[in-house]
């Protein structure tokens, strides 16, 4: 049976000061990111929730489209941070979605760089960060969260090969309601914590799979190979090729090669 997602039932005793507290559910959605948007340029509260059903036309990253059939997680949350924080968005991001699967399903997650969740090496969950800046000035900030929650990966071959679901690791459904919930309460924790510096960087510094593998990183029609040696606290990749140099890379996708 489809769970309710109401607004009431999410905001209903949420221990949360801001996020999540005002949600806008849509049974059915292009994207949530586009209504996001429209709310942030409207001046929409901190911390609104945009949420889906399911997207007719989810946005993925490098202009990939996104499968978000009914079942599993689309959402956006608006935030006004500073430009200085502007970089620890996709960390807390990935760090709040991987504390919640832990903490509701026990399920082990890893971090794929800079955003990826995987669980046994396939993604259960895609993140997407897009913001309005002028100058030094952040207009708002939207984190977009699609999570392969109650999606049976056999209904959906042209995935299979790379991705997973909450249900199909556990072999049931998992509750969206407290997923979600759980999922607003990481994210507010964890970007209340900006101001203090040092520690979400290193949270998901510890996270990440990708470190000290050999990796391909491709980004449009450029690609670089390497060993994936650290991350700067801008978030950036810092590459070591095989010529000895090391080269910072701000935005791409791994795909990871041989252990060395
Ligand atoms: C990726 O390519 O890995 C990022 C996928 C991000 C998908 C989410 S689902 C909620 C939000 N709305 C969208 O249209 N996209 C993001």
């Amino acid at each position: 049976m489809e769970e309710s997602l109401s607004p009431t039932s999410i905001v209903n005793n949420l221990e949360t000061s801001f996020v999540g507290q005002r949600v806008v559910y849509y049974p059915s959605l292009t994207s949530t990111m586009e209504v996001a948007k429209r709310e942030a340029q409207q001046g929409a509260a901190e911390g609104t929730v945009i949420i889906a059903g399911e997207q007719t036309a989810g946005k993925g990253r490098q202009e990939r489209t996104w499968l978000s059939p009914r079942g599993n997680i689309a959402l956006s949350i608006i935030l006004y941070p500073s430009a200085a924080y502007l970089p620890s968005l996709i960390m807390l991001a990935s760090l709040a979605v991987v504390y919640s699967i832990e903490s509701v399903t026990g399920l082990k997650p890893q971090l794929k760089w800079p955003n990826d969740v995987l669980i046994k090496g396939r993604k259960v969950c895609g993140i997407l960060i897009e913001s309005g800046v002028r100058g030094r000035k952040v207009d708002y900030a939207i984190i977009g969260i699609g999570i392969n929650v109650n999606l049976w990966l056999a209904d959906f071959p042209e995935i299979s090969p790379i991705a997973t679901s909450l249900s199909d690791e556990l072999g049931r459904e998992v509750p969206q309601l407290d997923f979600i919930r759980r999922l607003l309460v990481e994210v507010e924790k964890l970007y209340l914590t900006l101001p203090s510096g040092e520690s979400i960087y290193q949270q998901w510094r510890d996270r990440l799979v990708t470190l000290g593998r050999r990796v391909q990183v491709s980004w449009g029609k450029t690609r670089y190979e390497g060993i994936a040696e650290s991350v700067a606290r801008d978030g950036s990749l810092l590459l070591r090729c095989p010529d000895g140099s090391l080269t910072k890379i701000v935005a791409g996708d791994v795909t990871l090669r041989d252990y060395v």
